[in-house]
């Protein structure tokens, strides 16, 4: 039999290359394929190092022919291994059992917490009638959360604020007790001591108390205190600014009610009151029957404040307001527990 000519082996390669390619598996096989057809050694390169010895015309001919088979082995190669790789890809899916076709996760979008929201919906309404807001320390000394405010060491109207205390100094010292705030009212001492009249400031912050907690009462909480002080400002003035506030906060239809309370730094001092926007003043369980909810502190700023800042009484008069925003909140959101501000739980963050 007559040696196969070169064109004949190579078609025969071509052909033999074709099925074992068809049949390679694995990575592996198809690298071993590889170096056995077109490796250094390979069928195909060795082949055509034969092709020297032809004469020149057939050179051509079979040169040809051999690059062809060479660049269709080189593409089946790489058809292969992809193939390969795409089927080991969607079997690692079904095997680490990931079902592409679920809806992604939701993304976490942040809110703002609900003392953020109130705070800021209360502020909104004072500044749009003119206040500043202004922030104080919420370590303070005893002048300013008790002293400054008429309200001397010994007076019984200390109790009214259980304290904590940081630094109790020894009393034959100059120095001084320090105090965890027990309301945002040392503002009123400290703005007015660093600006002259006309002052028109709120203030949001927090204050602490010495006192176990329960529903409607924290050892933490916010103030929003509110200052008015100029010439001629009278309990008028101080009505008509928390009218606006309580229309704004709770309804156009708000009416309000003042009522004498106690608060040394204030004369007169009052408490308001709301008419309830759950009943309308019939009377339900959320005004306690009483067709009222009381929602701040309020009054006329004492002459011995004003004098304790070196202000003149008789020329200047002002108005001061403290309210507790989470009871705001509380009432304006149906929020039964003041504690549920502090402890984090996203159920009730997220309902804001
Ligand atoms: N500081 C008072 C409190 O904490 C509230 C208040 C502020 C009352 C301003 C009158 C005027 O109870």
């Amino acid at each position: 039999m007559p040696k196969p000519s070169l064109l004949e082996q190579l078609n025969y390669i071509a052909k033999e290359a074709d099925s074992q390619l068809e049949s390679a598996a694995s990575e592996a096989d198809i690298e071993s394929w590889r170096v056995a057809y077109l490796g250094r050694q390979g069928r195909l390169t060795m082949l055509l190092r034969n092709l020297s010895s032809l004469p020149i015309d057939d050179r051509r001919v079979v040169g040809l022919e051999a690059n062809r088979v060479k660049k269709l082995l080189e593409e089946k190669l790489n058809g292969r291994q992809q193939a390969l790789k795409e089927a080991g890809y969607s079997r690692s899916l079904l095997e680490g059992g990931i079902d592409i076709t679920l809806p992604g996760r939701p993304m976490a979008i942040g809110r703002l917490h609900p003392t953020t929201r109130i705070l800021r919906e209360i502020l909104e309404a004072f500044t749009s009638m003119g206040f500043s807001v202004l922030e104080g320390p919420e370590v303070e000394w005893e002048h300013y959360n008790f002293d400054a405010l008429n309200i001397p060491s010994e007076h019984p109207a200390r109790d009214m604020w259980d304290t904590l205390w940081v630094d109790w100094a020894d009393p034959s010292s100059q120095e001084r007790n320090m105090l965890m705030r027990t309301h945002t009212s040392p503002m009123q001492a400290r703005v007015m001591e660093n600006n002259e009249p006309p002052i028109r400031v709120v203030v949001p912050g927090k204050c602490y108390r010495y006192e176990a907690s329960d529903a409607t009462h924290e050892w933490h909480f916010y103030q929003v205190e509110g200052l008015a002080v100029d010439t001629g400002i009278t309990f008028a003035d101080l009505k008509g600014t928390l009218y606006q506030f309580a229309k704004r906060i709770f309804g156009q239809d708000r009416q309000i009610r003042f009522r004498c309370d106690y608060f040394p730094f204030v004369e007169p001092g009052v408490d308001m009151s709301i008419d309830c926007f759950s009943c309308n003043g019939k009377g339900c369980r959320i005004c306690k029957e009483s067709g009222w909810i009381e929602i701040l502190g309020a009054g006329m700023v004492h002459p011995n404040v004003l004098q304790g800042v070196g202000y003149d009484p008789k020329k200047y008069t002002g108005f001061a307001f403290g309210m507790g925003p989470e009871r705001i909140a509380m009432l304006k959101y149906g929020i039964d527990d003041i504690r549920h501000f502090y402890t984090n739980d996203l159920r009730f963050l997220n309902q804001v």
